[in-house]
């Protein structure tokens, strides 16, 4: 039967893999991937094409990597997969038979990005098929090759790339997969749908659904990154001057929301932005009543941990306070060993610099400080 809508199918997404051929240290499905993991991307690719209740088979020994990684994610089943990507599918699509079901989409975790024009296409074929396939043509001419000769050519045009994700109507591929007996590396659904006697359709695919297989496919994740960071706090009587994670001795202290420590936020500010993680704001709202009064080390920490959780370790540090008083100098030291502290890094990673405005402008009339940061961060190396 044709789904009653566009919009109503549920999906398997197969993440139980040990992407060994990506060698990263973890499955490839959980490494870090433009902001998040693989499979979150291809989660919520999934789910913003219009999908319903999601399936998601993952490996038995990386049930909380999982579970870390779909955090959040509504209306998801998470199913322990099996040896081999069939069994994993089988499983999450027997964890799906008691949502009655019309339509089901099967993807692989490992592509991170799904066009939701392949979907519609797949979609409207599913009509008149038990199953929709994207496929792409092969550009190159091909060889079998024999013991490191070539043996017979192919005709190319006889040849299809097969891309997922891949639509069936639920009961008969969930009937296909029961009855499956072929070997058991099966590469995709639709050779298990069409060993079944199922109606295949191709659709045109997309470049973009390329999966990431090598580690070559996550050289873009092992490129530095920079991020700046700007703050402004008002001067004001009976507050303490935290600065950089240091109680300062002044006559008047910083005003704000948590302990208003510019320097420290302006380190913050940069560390998320190198991550492409937005601003401290966004993070730590000061309509949030949990930060009035907060010491600023706390944000440092998440920012830290949102950059380990990208694949990425501070790599250094330059903040320039601004101000005509206190005097920065006699704790520039303490306030670069707080900082390495904070970061987690040497202190060769660490520099605090001070100037002032020359008596110009609002730090210049001593109305409040200002701070400004850059941090570098680097790739975690993944062997
Ligand atoms: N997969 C799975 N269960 C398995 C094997 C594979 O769920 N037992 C999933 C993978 O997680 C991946 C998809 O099937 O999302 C496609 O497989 P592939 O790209 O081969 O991934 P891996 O098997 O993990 O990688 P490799 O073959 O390099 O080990
Ligand atoms: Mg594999």
């Amino acid at each position: 039967m044709a789904p009653s809508s566009p919009a109503q199918f549920a999906a398997v997404i197969v993440a139980a893999g040990s992407g060994s051929r990506a060698g990263l240290g973890v499955p490839k499905q959980f490494a870090p991937w433009r902001g998040t993991t693989v499979l979150r991307h291809a989660a919520d690719a999934l789910r913003s094409a219009g999908a319903g209740t999601l399936a998601i088979a993952y490996p038995a020994d990386f049930a909380s990597a999982a579970e870390e990684a779909v955090a959040g994610l509504d209306d998801a089943i998470m199913v322990a997969g099996g040896a081999t990507r069939q069994e994993s599918v089988l499983r999450a699509l027997e964890a799906l038979v008691e949502g009655d079901h019309e339509v089901v989409l099967i993807h692989d975790a490992a592509r991170p990005d799904c066009p939701p024009e392949v979907i519609d296409r797949l979609l409207a074929a599913l009509k008149s098929h038990a199953g929709s396939i994207p496929v792409l043509p092969v550009v190159d001419s091909l060889a079998v090759a024999r013991e490191g000769l070539m043996a017979d050519s192919v005709e190319r045009e006889k040849l299809s790339r097969v891309q997922t994700p891949q639509a069936f109507l639920f009961a008969d591929i969930l009937a296909a997969h029961r009855r499956w007996e072929g070997e058991p590396s099966a590469g995709d659904d639709a050779q298990v749908a069409q060993a079944a006697g199922l109606q295949v359709a191709l659709v045109e695919g997309d470049e973009r659904l390329r999966k990431l297989t090598t580690a070559r496919d996550f050289a873009e994740t092992r490129y530095p990154r920079t991020g700046t960071g700007f703050d402004v706090h008002r001067l004001a009587d009976g507050e303490e001057l935290w600065l950089c994670g240091v109680l300062v001795p002044h006559s008047r202290g910083l005003a704000g929301h948590s302990d208003a420590d510019v320097a420290l936020h302006a380190v913050v500010d940069a560390v998320l932005g190198a991550c492409g993680a937005g601003d401290i704001g966004a993070h730590f709202p000061p309509s949030d009543d949990q930060w009035r009064g907060a010491a600023s080390s706390a944000f440092v920490a998440h920012a830290v941990d949102l950059a380990r959780k990208a694949g990425f370790a501070i790599g250094n540090v330059d903040l320039t306070i601004i101000c005509e008083a206190p005097k920065i100098g006699p704790h520039r030291e303490a306030m670069r060993a707080r900082l390495a502290e904070l970061l987690e890094v040497g202190l060769e990673a660490v520099n605090v610099k001070a100037t002032t405005t020359e008596r110009l402008g609002f730090t210049g009339r001593g109305e409040g400080i200002a701070a400004q940061a850059v941090a570098t961060l680097i790739p975690v190396e993944r062997d």
